[in-house]
C-alpha cells in the first residue's frame, strides 16, 4: 500500500469509497436514513471538488485500487477519513493518520483536532486522541452523534 497525495484525478473513485463506506463500516452506528442523508446515491463529483479543494487529500492505494482517503487542513483539522469496505481493519486509516500527523508536524502545528464518528471515535482514542465534547449535530434533516476530539502533539513531544 502506498500513501500518495491525491493529485485531482481521481475524484469519482473518492466519491464512491465514501459513498461505500458510510453504507457498509456505518452501518453499526447509523441507521439507513442517516446513512442516506451523509452519503446520498448516486454522490455528485461537482460537489466532492468543492468539498476537498480547501483541504489536502492522501490517497491509499495498491496496485491502482483506492483503500482509504484522508483530508487535513493545515490549521491540524483531519476533514475527514474513510476506509473502504473491502479493506477494513488492514491499517489503511492508520497509513493514512501516521502521513497526515507526519506532515502536520512538520508544519510546527501544535494540535490536531476531528470531529469523530462514533465509528470513528476507536480508531482516533488508538491514536491518541481525547474525547473535548460529544456533539449532536443535523445534515440533511436527520441527527447524528459525533465526538469533538483533540490530539496535543506538543505535550506528546514533551513526554
Ligand atoms: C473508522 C475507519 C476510518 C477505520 O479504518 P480502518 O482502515 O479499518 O482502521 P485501521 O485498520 O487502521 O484500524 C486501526 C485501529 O483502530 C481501531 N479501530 C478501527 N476501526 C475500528 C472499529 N470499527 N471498532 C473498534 N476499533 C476500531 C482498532 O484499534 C484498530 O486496530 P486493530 O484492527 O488492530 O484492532 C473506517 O472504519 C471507516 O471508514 N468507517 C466508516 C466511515 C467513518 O465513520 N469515517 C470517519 C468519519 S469521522
Amino acid at each position: 500500500m502506498q500513501i500518495l497525495e491525491h493529485d485531482g484525478s481521481r475524484l469519482a473513485d473518492i466519491a464512491a469509497l465514501f459513498t461505500a463506506s458510510v453504507h457498509r463500516l456505518a452501518a453499526g452506528h447509523y441507521d439507513a436514513a442517516q446513512r442516506a442523508a451523509w452519503a446520498p446515491q448516486p454522490p455528485d463529483p461537482a460537489h466532492w471538488a468543492a468539498r476537498l479543494r480547501p483541504a489536502t487529500t492522501l490517497v491509499a492505494d495498491e496496485d491502482g485500487v483506492l483503500l482509504g482517503f484522508l483530508a487535513y487542513e493545515a490549521r491540524g483539522h483531519i476533514d475527514m477519513l474513510f476506509t473502504s469496505p473491502l479493506a477494513p481493519r488492514r491499517g489503511v486509516a492508520t497509513g493514512l493518520y501516521a502521513e497526515a500527523e507526519r506532515r502536520l508536524r512538520a508544519l510546527g502545528v501544535a494540535e490536531l483536532t476531528t470531529e469523530a464518528s462514533l465509528v470513528a471515535e476507536p480508531f482516533f482514542a488508538r491514536q491518541g486522541f481525547a474525547i473535548v465534547e460529544r456533539q449532536c449535530v443535523e445534515r440533511g434533516g436527520q441527527r447524528f452523534e459525533r465526538a469533538l476530539m483533540r490530539k496535543r502533539l506538543a505535550d506528546e513531544a514533551a513526554d
